[in-house]
């Protein structure tokens, strides 16, 4: 048995890619599988945390005893999230969410022409930089995505999103980062402190994760 050392915690965790619908037919998104959220949410079932998981479109199955959410587009999870964020002691925002969406939504297939054609695209909001905007008191996880300079780029969030902890994945690795069942992984802390990790799998990630997220809870509960 895994030791319950989120008990009486509320955790929500996001998984997933999003998915921004183009027309009835299309949709523009990104290859995230789920995997690593998945993981995070099952491994902080196992250790006693009541686990609300808020999940774009994947193929996986739901981890048992875990409350799933499941939403398509970046305005659905930003809704989601945060109806379920006033009960949460700790979020773990793992989702790969699309930045931008279609300026506009077609209601009928869009017809292919001679022309080129030009998509135009809008901002989505930052889910992350919102709760973190909006903290209380909760332990903020977020991830970073990069295919270059992984370090400057975590750390930029971590501070621009009022982050204490992001993990930071090179998703050009091989063995990391999208659709596999490992990740390599640097966890930035809030004062400075970066630690990387071997090659884990996606369920010996999440549990590292966790230790930490324990510690940052023990912190607050200290104040
Ligand atoms: O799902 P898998 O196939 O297992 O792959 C795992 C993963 C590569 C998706 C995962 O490890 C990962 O890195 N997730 C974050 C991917 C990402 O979108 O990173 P980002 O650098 O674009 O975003 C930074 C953080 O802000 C993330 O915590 C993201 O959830 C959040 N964000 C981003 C944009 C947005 N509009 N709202 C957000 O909340």
């Amino acid at each position: 048995l895994a030791p319950q050392d989120l008990a009486g915690q509320h955790l929500l965790v996001t998984a997933g890619p999003t998915r921004e619908e183009l027309d009835p037919v299309r949709y523009l998104s990104n290859y995230s599988s789920g995997k690593m959220g998945y993981a995070i949410a099952r491994a902080a079932r196992m250790r006693g945390a009541d686990v609300v998981l808020v999940s774009g479109p994947t193929f996986l199955t739901p981890p048992q005893g875990v409350t799933l959410i499941p939403v398509v587009s970046a305005e659905q999870m930003r809704k989601t999230v945060l109806d379920a964020l006033p009960k949460a002691t700790a979020v773990v925002k793992s989702a790969a969410v699309a930045d931008y969406r279609p300026a506009s939504l077609s209601t009928q297939k869009l017809k292919k022409s001679d022309e080129d054609m030009t998509l135009v695209l809008e901002k989505n909001p930052d889910i992350l930089a919102e709760v973190g905007a909006g903290k209380e008191g909760r332990v903020l996880v977020g991830f970073a995505a990069e295919t270059q300079d992984l370090l400057k780029h975590a750390a930029d969030k971590l501070k621009r999103k009022n982050l204490d902890l992001i993990v930071a994945n090179d998703v050009t690795q091989a063995g990391a980062g999208f659709d596999v069942d490992t990740n390599i992984v640097k966890l930035l802390h809030a004062d400075g402190h970066v630690e990387a990790l071997p090659q884990l799998s996606k369920d010996e990630v999440a549990h590292q994760l966790l230790d930490r997220v324990v510690e940052l809870l023990k912190q607050r509960e200290a104040k």
